[in-house]
Protein backbone atom coordinates (compact mmCIF):
# COMPACT_ATOMS: atom_id res chain seq x y z
CA UNK A 1 0.00 0.00 0.00
CA UNK A 2 1.10 3.60 -0.78
CA UNK A 3 2.42 5.29 2.79
CA UNK A 4 -0.62 7.29 2.68
CA UNK A 5 -4.38 5.53 1.77
CA UNK A 6 -5.66 7.11 -1.27
CA UNK A 7 -9.51 7.65 -0.36
CA UNK A 8 -10.15 10.74 2.02
CA UNK A 9 -12.46 8.91 4.40
CA UNK A 10 -9.61 6.63 5.17
CA UNK A 11 -6.89 9.46 5.62
CA UNK A 12 -9.19 11.64 7.96
CA UNK A 13 -9.82 8.48 10.38
CA UNK A 14 -6.70 8.07 10.76
CA UNK A 15 -4.59 11.29 10.86
CA UNK A 16 -3.19 12.25 13.71
CA UNK A 17 -3.15 9.48 15.91
CA UNK A 18 0.26 9.57 16.60
CA UNK A 19 0.94 8.59 20.21
CA UNK A 20 2.30 11.98 21.15
CA UNK A 21 -1.00 13.57 20.79
CA UNK A 22 -3.34 10.74 21.59
CA UNK A 23 -1.57 9.24 24.57
CA UNK A 24 -2.73 5.83 23.34
CA UNK A 25 -6.64 6.72 22.54
CA UNK A 26 -7.40 7.47 18.88
CA UNK A 27 -8.54 10.69 19.59
CA UNK A 28 -5.86 13.66 20.74
CA UNK A 29 -5.19 14.83 24.27
CA UNK A 30 -7.15 17.78 25.24
CA UNK A 31 -4.67 20.24 25.95
CA UNK A 32 -5.23 22.71 27.49
CA UNK A 33 -2.52 26.11 28.33
CA UNK A 34 -1.43 29.13 28.34
CA UNK A 35 2.07 29.03 30.34
CA UNK A 36 4.25 26.14 29.04
CA UNK A 37 7.32 24.93 30.27
CA UNK A 38 10.93 24.75 28.88
CA UNK A 39 13.55 21.81 29.91
CA UNK A 40 16.33 24.59 30.16
CA UNK A 41 17.16 28.69 29.66
CA UNK A 42 18.27 28.46 26.62
CA UNK A 43 15.04 27.00 25.31
CA UNK A 44 13.37 29.85 26.41
CA UNK A 45 14.56 31.76 23.21
CA UNK A 46 15.12 28.86 20.79
CA UNK A 47 13.87 29.70 17.37
CA UNK A 48 10.74 28.07 16.75
CA UNK A 49 10.40 26.59 20.55
CA UNK A 50 6.86 25.84 22.07
CA UNK A 51 7.34 28.61 24.91
CA UNK A 52 3.36 30.00 25.12
CA UNK A 53 -0.20 28.17 24.81
CA UNK A 54 -1.46 31.09 22.28
CA UNK A 55 0.95 29.24 19.72
CA UNK A 56 -1.12 25.82 20.00
CA UNK A 57 -1.16 22.88 22.01
CA UNK A 58 -0.63 19.00 21.01
CA UNK A 59 -5.04 19.46 20.06
CA UNK A 60 -4.22 22.34 17.83
CA UNK A 61 -1.05 20.23 16.23
CA UNK A 62 -3.55 17.46 16.20
CA UNK A 63 -6.36 19.47 14.48
CA UNK A 64 -3.74 20.91 11.68
CA UNK A 65 -2.50 17.02 11.01
CA UNK A 66 -5.98 16.02 10.53
CA UNK A 67 -7.29 19.69 8.00
CA UNK A 68 -3.51 18.88 6.08
CA UNK A 69 -5.49 16.17 4.48
CA UNK A 70 -8.35 17.89 3.10
CA UNK A 71 -7.00 20.77 0.46
CA UNK A 72 -3.73 18.70 -0.65
CA UNK A 73 -1.93 22.05 1.62
CA UNK A 74 -0.45 21.49 4.59
CA UNK A 75 -3.09 23.46 6.51
CA UNK A 76 -0.72 27.00 8.10
CA UNK A 77 -3.42 28.59 10.26
CA UNK A 78 -6.05 27.35 12.59
CA UNK A 79 -8.76 30.44 13.66
CA UNK A 80 -11.18 30.98 16.11
CA UNK A 81 -13.54 31.81 12.99
CA UNK A 82 -14.56 31.39 9.47
CA UNK A 83 -14.86 34.93 8.84
CA UNK A 84 -11.01 35.52 10.24
CA UNK A 85 -9.68 33.10 8.04
CA UNK A 86 -11.70 35.12 5.09
CA UNK A 87 -10.40 38.39 6.38
CA UNK A 88 -6.78 37.43 7.49
CA UNK A 89 -4.70 36.97 4.07
CA UNK A 90 -5.98 40.91 3.32
CA UNK A 91 -4.63 41.74 6.69
CA UNK A 92 -1.52 39.75 6.01
CA UNK A 93 -0.62 40.64 2.53
CA UNK A 94 -2.75 43.87 1.12
CA UNK A 95 -0.77 46.93 1.94
CA UNK A 96 -2.19 51.02 2.46
CA UNK A 97 -1.83 51.93 -1.62
CA UNK A 98 -2.85 48.60 -2.52
CA UNK A 99 -5.68 47.72 -4.70
CA UNK A 100 -7.74 44.45 -4.29
CA UNK A 101 -10.22 42.64 -6.78
CA UNK A 102 -13.23 40.96 -4.74
CA UNK A 103 -16.04 39.04 -5.91
CA UNK A 104 -19.33 40.30 -5.83
CA UNK A 105 -20.82 36.90 -4.42
CA UNK A 106 -18.53 37.35 -1.50
CA UNK A 107 -20.21 36.30 2.38
CA UNK A 108 -21.83 39.24 3.98
CA UNK A 109 -19.28 40.13 6.80
CA UNK A 110 -16.28 39.61 4.10
CA UNK A 111 -17.68 42.06 1.93
CA UNK A 112 -18.28 44.50 5.44
CA UNK A 113 -14.54 44.10 6.25
CA UNK A 114 -13.69 45.00 3.02
CA UNK A 115 -15.70 48.00 2.59
CA UNK A 116 -14.83 49.18 6.42
CA UNK A 117 -11.53 47.81 7.89
CA UNK A 118 -9.88 47.67 4.50
CA UNK A 119 -10.76 51.25 3.05
CA UNK A 120 -10.04 52.81 6.33
CA UNK A 121 -6.47 50.76 6.20
CA UNK A 122 -5.94 52.57 2.54
CA UNK A 123 -6.63 50.02 0.18
CA UNK A 124 -8.78 50.44 -2.91
CA UNK A 125 -11.65 47.40 -2.81
CA UNK A 126 -13.24 46.67 -6.38
CA UNK A 127 -15.93 44.07 -6.70
CA UNK A 128 -15.92 42.31 -9.92
CA UNK A 129 -18.64 40.20 -11.33
CA UNK A 130 -17.94 36.62 -10.03
CA UNK A 131 -18.75 34.85 -13.75
CA UNK A 132 -16.11 36.95 -15.42
CA UNK A 133 -13.65 34.28 -15.47
CA UNK A 134 -10.22 35.25 -17.36
CA UNK A 135 -11.77 38.27 -18.08
CA UNK A 136 -10.33 39.10 -14.41
CA UNK A 137 -7.44 40.10 -16.59
CA UNK A 138 -8.71 43.53 -17.84
CA UNK A 139 -9.10 44.37 -13.84
CA UNK A 140 -5.48 44.26 -12.98
CA UNK A 141 -3.42 47.07 -12.07
CA UNK A 142 0.13 47.72 -11.44
CA UNK A 143 -1.02 48.07 -7.57
CA UNK A 144 -3.23 45.09 -7.38
CA UNK A 145 -1.93 42.40 -4.64
CA UNK A 146 -4.85 39.89 -3.93
CA UNK A 147 -8.27 38.94 -5.72
CA UNK A 148 -10.80 36.89 -3.34
CA UNK A 149 -13.52 35.03 -4.61
CA UNK A 150 -16.28 32.46 -3.04
CA UNK A 151 -17.33 29.50 -5.55
CA UNK A 152 -20.36 29.24 -5.35
CA UNK A 153 -21.28 32.42 -3.35
CA UNK A 154 -23.12 30.81 -0.35
CA UNK A 155 -26.50 32.81 -1.51
CA UNK A 156 -26.67 33.27 -4.95
CA UNK A 157 -24.61 30.16 -5.73
CA UNK A 158 -22.59 31.28 -9.28
CA UNK A 159 -19.12 29.08 -10.17
CA UNK A 160 -16.47 30.89 -11.44
CA UNK A 161 -14.00 29.72 -13.36
CA UNK A 162 -11.14 29.16 -10.77
CA UNK A 163 -8.41 27.56 -12.90
CA UNK A 164 -8.72 30.59 -15.23
CA UNK A 165 -8.65 33.38 -12.52
CA UNK A 166 -6.01 31.46 -10.42
CA UNK A 167 -3.72 31.45 -14.22
CA UNK A 168 -4.01 35.14 -14.58
CA UNK A 169 -3.20 35.48 -11.29
CA UNK A 170 0.12 33.34 -11.40
CA UNK A 171 1.02 34.99 -14.47
CA UNK A 172 0.18 38.58 -13.29
CA UNK A 173 2.19 37.92 -9.99
CA UNK A 174 -1.03 38.88 -8.22
CA UNK A 175 -1.89 36.41 -5.13
CA UNK A 176 -5.12 34.46 -4.99
CA UNK A 177 -7.67 33.46 -2.11
CA UNK A 178 -11.01 31.19 -2.51
CA UNK A 179 -13.44 31.11 0.17
CA UNK A 180 -14.06 27.36 0.12
CA UNK A 181 -16.30 26.36 2.70
CA UNK A 182 -19.28 25.58 0.62
CA UNK A 183 -17.37 22.50 -0.68
CA UNK A 184 -15.63 21.69 2.55
CA UNK A 185 -12.49 21.01 0.58
CA UNK A 186 -13.89 17.53 0.03
CA UNK A 187 -15.34 18.34 -3.48
CA UNK A 188 -13.32 21.54 -4.68
CA UNK A 189 -9.41 21.24 -4.49
CA UNK A 190 -8.63 24.89 -5.23
CA UNK A 191 -4.68 24.60 -4.97
CA UNK A 192 -4.39 21.98 -7.21
CA UNK A 193 -6.66 23.99 -9.63
CA UNK A 194 -3.40 26.65 -9.38
CA UNK A 195 -5.02 28.99 -6.58
CA UNK A 196 -2.71 30.52 -3.45
CA UNK A 197 -4.57 30.63 -0.47
CA UNK A 198 -8.01 28.36 -0.21
CA UNK A 199 -9.82 29.42 3.44
CA UNK A 200 -12.79 27.94 5.13
CA UNK A 201 -15.24 28.12 7.76
CA UNK A 202 -15.26 25.10 10.17
CA UNK A 203 -18.24 26.43 11.84
CA UNK A 204 -19.78 25.01 8.96
CA UNK A 205 -19.64 21.00 7.21
CA UNK A 206 -16.09 20.45 8.90
CA UNK A 207 -17.26 20.72 12.83
CA UNK A 208 -20.85 19.35 11.59
CA UNK A 209 -22.78 20.11 14.61
CA UNK A 210 -23.76 23.74 14.88
CA UNK A 211 -21.35 24.14 18.00
CA UNK A 212 -18.29 25.61 17.54
CA UNK A 213 -16.85 28.25 15.58
CA UNK A 214 -13.39 27.99 13.67
CA UNK A 215 -12.25 28.76 10.46
CA UNK A 216 -8.28 27.13 8.20
CA UNK A 217 -6.25 28.54 5.65
CA UNK A 218 -4.28 26.71 3.44
CA UNK A 219 -1.45 27.17 1.39
CA UNK A 220 1.25 25.30 -0.57
CA UNK A 221 3.21 28.68 -0.92
CA UNK A 222 6.02 28.60 2.15
CA UNK A 223 6.15 32.58 1.74
CA UNK A 224 2.65 33.21 1.93
CA UNK A 225 2.19 30.63 5.36
CA UNK A 226 4.71 32.11 7.33
CA UNK A 227 3.02 35.95 6.05
CA UNK A 228 -0.11 34.28 7.42
CA UNK A 229 1.72 32.31 10.53
CA UNK A 230 2.86 35.90 11.16
CA UNK A 231 -0.37 38.29 10.73
CA UNK A 232 -2.09 35.53 13.07
CA UNK A 233 0.68 35.83 15.69
CA UNK A 234 0.74 39.70 15.82
CA UNK A 235 -2.99 40.05 15.89
CA UNK A 236 -2.29 37.92 18.91
CA UNK A 237 -5.23 34.65 17.40
CA UNK A 238 -6.10 31.64 18.84
CA UNK A 239 -8.27 28.93 18.92
CA UNK A 240 -9.49 27.21 22.34
CA UNK A 241 -8.50 23.62 22.54
CA UNK A 242 -11.97 22.50 23.26
CA UNK A 243 -13.09 23.84 20.06
CA UNK A 244 -9.78 22.66 18.22
CA UNK A 245 -11.03 19.37 19.48
CA UNK A 246 -14.89 19.23 18.36
CA UNK A 247 -13.60 20.36 14.97
CA UNK A 248 -11.55 17.68 14.54
CA UNK A 249 -13.83 15.08 15.94
CA UNK A 250 -16.42 16.55 13.70
CA UNK A 251 -13.55 16.26 10.70
CA UNK A 252 -13.75 12.56 10.61
CA UNK A 253 -17.04 11.56 9.72
CA UNK A 254 -17.32 15.12 7.48
CA UNK A 255 -16.69 12.71 3.71
CA UNK A 256 -20.02 10.33 5.07
CA UNK A 257 -22.40 13.34 5.77
CA UNK A 258 -21.19 15.15 3.01
CA UNK A 259 -22.74 12.24 0.66
CA UNK A 260 -26.05 12.94 2.55
CA UNK A 261 -26.17 16.12 2.86
CA UNK A 262 -25.34 16.00 -0.94
CA UNK A 263 -27.91 12.97 -2.05
CA UNK A 264 -31.06 15.06 0.20
CA UNK A 265 -29.98 18.74 -0.98
CA UNK A 266 -30.71 16.92 -4.63
CA UNK A 267 -33.78 14.96 -3.97
CA UNK A 268 -35.23 18.08 -1.81
CA UNK A 269 -34.18 20.55 -4.95
CA UNK A 270 -35.59 18.39 -7.64
CA UNK A 271 -38.59 18.23 -5.51
CA UNK A 272 -38.68 21.98 -5.19
CA UNK A 273 -38.10 22.40 -8.96
CA UNK A 274 -41.88 20.87 -9.17
CA UNK A 275 -43.48 23.29 -7.06
CA UNK A 276 -45.64 25.82 -9.45
CA UNK A 277 -45.00 28.28 -6.18
CA UNK A 278 -41.20 28.13 -6.84
CA UNK A 279 -40.00 30.06 -10.16
CA UNK A 280 -36.22 29.19 -10.05
CA UNK A 281 -33.70 26.52 -8.21
CA UNK A 282 -29.63 27.98 -7.60
CA UNK A 283 -27.93 25.09 -7.21
CA UNK A 284 -25.05 23.96 -9.55
CA UNK A 285 -25.60 20.54 -8.71
CA UNK A 286 -28.74 20.24 -11.04
CA UNK A 287 -28.51 19.39 -14.78
CA UNK A 288 -30.54 23.02 -15.19
CA UNK A 289 -28.21 25.06 -13.58
CA UNK A 290 -26.74 27.85 -15.91
CA UNK A 291 -23.03 26.79 -14.17
CA UNK A 292 -23.90 23.52 -14.14
CA UNK A 293 -21.11 22.14 -17.04
CA UNK A 294 -18.60 24.74 -14.73
CA UNK A 295 -19.29 23.12 -11.66
CA UNK A 296 -19.03 19.28 -12.70
CA UNK A 297 -16.05 20.28 -14.79
CA UNK A 298 -14.26 21.24 -11.28
CA UNK A 299 -15.97 19.96 -8.80
CA UNK A 300 -16.44 16.00 -7.42
CA UNK A 301 -19.91 16.66 -5.68
CA UNK A 302 -22.33 19.16 -4.61
CA UNK A 303 -22.87 20.80 -0.71
CA UNK A 304 -26.68 20.50 0.60
CA UNK A 305 -26.56 24.42 0.14
CA UNK A 306 -28.59 26.15 -2.24
CA UNK A 307 -30.77 28.88 -3.39
CA UNK A 308 -34.52 29.01 -4.19
CA UNK A 309 -36.22 31.81 -5.54
CA UNK A 310 -40.19 31.39 -4.84
CA UNK A 311 -42.67 33.15 -7.49
CA UNK A 312 -42.40 37.08 -7.85
CA UNK A 313 -46.14 37.21 -6.79
CA UNK A 314 -45.24 35.45 -3.22
CA UNK A 315 -43.09 38.10 -1.83
CA UNK A 316 -45.64 38.91 0.65
CA UNK A 317 -45.70 35.51 1.75
CA UNK A 318 -42.40 34.79 2.34
CA UNK A 319 -42.30 35.06 6.14
CA UNK A 320 -45.29 33.34 6.47
CA UNK A 321 -44.05 30.31 4.08
CA UNK A 322 -40.58 30.17 6.80
CA UNK A 323 -42.96 30.59 9.87
CA UNK A 324 -45.08 27.31 8.73
CA UNK A 325 -42.21 25.15 8.53
CA UNK A 326 -41.80 22.92 11.34
CA UNK A 327 -37.94 20.38 10.85
CA UNK A 328 -36.35 23.72 9.26
CA UNK A 329 -34.94 25.99 11.58
CA UNK A 330 -34.54 29.97 10.88
CA UNK A 331 -30.69 30.25 10.81
CA UNK A 332 -28.10 32.30 9.56
CA UNK A 333 -25.63 29.28 9.48
CA UNK A 334 -25.31 25.94 7.77
CA UNK A 335 -23.71 22.75 7.23
CA UNK A 336 -25.08 21.18 10.40
CA UNK A 337 -26.92 18.16 11.03
CA UNK A 338 -29.93 20.54 11.43
CA UNK A 339 -31.64 21.72 8.24
CA UNK A 340 -31.85 25.36 7.81
CA UNK A 341 -33.26 27.69 5.73
CA UNK A 342 -33.28 31.87 5.48
CA UNK A 343 -35.25 34.70 3.77
CA UNK A 344 -31.81 36.66 1.54
CA UNK A 345 -33.35 39.67 -0.24
CA UNK A 346 -32.13 41.86 3.19
CA UNK A 347 -28.58 40.96 3.00
CA UNK A 348 -28.22 40.83 -1.00
CA UNK A 349 -25.83 44.02 -2.32
CA UNK A 350 -24.26 43.51 -5.42
CA UNK A 351 -22.06 46.91 -6.99
CA UNK A 352 -20.60 45.18 -9.72
CA UNK A 353 -21.91 45.12 -13.62
CA UNK A 354 -23.23 42.26 -14.68
CA UNK A 355 -23.80 40.67 -11.49
CA UNK A 356 -26.75 38.21 -10.66
CA UNK A 357 -29.63 39.87 -10.27
CA UNK A 358 -32.86 38.16 -9.22
CA UNK A 359 -36.46 37.84 -9.86
CA UNK A 360 -38.77 36.55 -6.62
CA UNK A 361 -37.74 36.29 -2.87
CA UNK A 362 -34.42 34.68 -2.37
CA UNK A 363 -34.41 31.74 0.16
CA UNK A 364 -32.28 29.66 0.85
CA UNK A 365 -32.21 25.98 2.22
CA UNK A 366 -29.12 23.89 4.27
CA UNK A 367 -30.74 20.37 3.68
CA UNK A 368 -29.03 18.64 7.01
CA UNK A 369 -29.02 14.83 8.14
CA UNK A 370 -32.91 14.24 8.66
CA UNK A 371 -34.48 11.81 6.30
CA UNK A 372 -35.19 13.82 2.84
CA UNK A 373 -38.70 12.86 2.78
CA UNK A 374 -39.75 14.30 5.85
CA UNK A 375 -38.29 17.33 4.55
CA UNK A 376 -40.11 17.27 2.00
CA UNK A 377 -43.13 16.57 3.42
CA UNK A 378 -42.72 19.98 5.76
CA UNK A 379 -41.88 22.07 2.63
CA UNK A 380 -45.41 20.49 1.00
CA UNK A 381 -47.27 21.31 4.07
CA UNK A 382 -45.98 24.80 4.26
CA UNK A 383 -46.67 25.35 0.49
CA UNK A 384 -50.44 23.83 1.12
CA UNK A 385 -51.15 26.26 3.61
CA UNK A 386 -49.91 29.35 1.93
CA UNK A 387 -52.00 28.49 -1.33
CA UNK A 388 -55.05 28.33 1.44
CA UNK A 389 -54.60 32.12 2.98
C1 LIG B 1 -19.30 31.40 2.86
C2 LIG B 1 -18.97 31.72 4.28
N1 LIG B 1 -17.71 32.05 4.59
C3 LIG B 1 -17.35 32.36 5.84
C4 LIG B 1 -18.28 32.36 6.86
C5 LIG B 1 -17.87 32.77 8.24
O1 LIG B 1 -17.74 31.68 9.07
P1 LIG B 1 -17.84 31.81 10.67
O2 LIG B 1 -19.28 31.87 11.01
O3 LIG B 1 -17.15 30.59 11.13
O4 LIG B 1 -17.12 33.06 11.04
C6 LIG B 1 -19.59 32.01 6.60
C7 LIG B 1 -20.60 32.00 7.69
O5 LIG B 1 -21.77 31.86 7.49
C8 LIG B 1 -19.96 31.70 5.27
O6 LIG B 1 -21.23 31.42 4.95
Amino acid sequence: MAEKPDHLATRLSHAARDEALTHGGVNPVLQRASTVLVASADDLYAPDAWTYGRHGTATHKALKEGLSELENAPCCAVVSSGLLACTLPFTAFAEPGDHVLVSDNVYGPTRRFCDRFLRRWGCEVEYFNPTIGGGIETRIRANTRLIFLESPGSLTFEIADVPAIAAVCRRMGVISVIDNTWSAGVFLKPIDLGVDVSVQSTSKYVSGSADTLGGALFTRDDRLAAKLRDAASDLGLSVSPDDAYLILRGLRTLPLRLERHSSSGLKVARWLQTRAEVAKLLYPALETDVYHDLWKRDFKGAAGLFGCCLRPDLVGQTSQFLDELKLFGLGFSWGGFESLVIHCDPQLKRTAAGSTRLEGPLLRFSIGLEDPDDLIADLDQAFDRLTRR
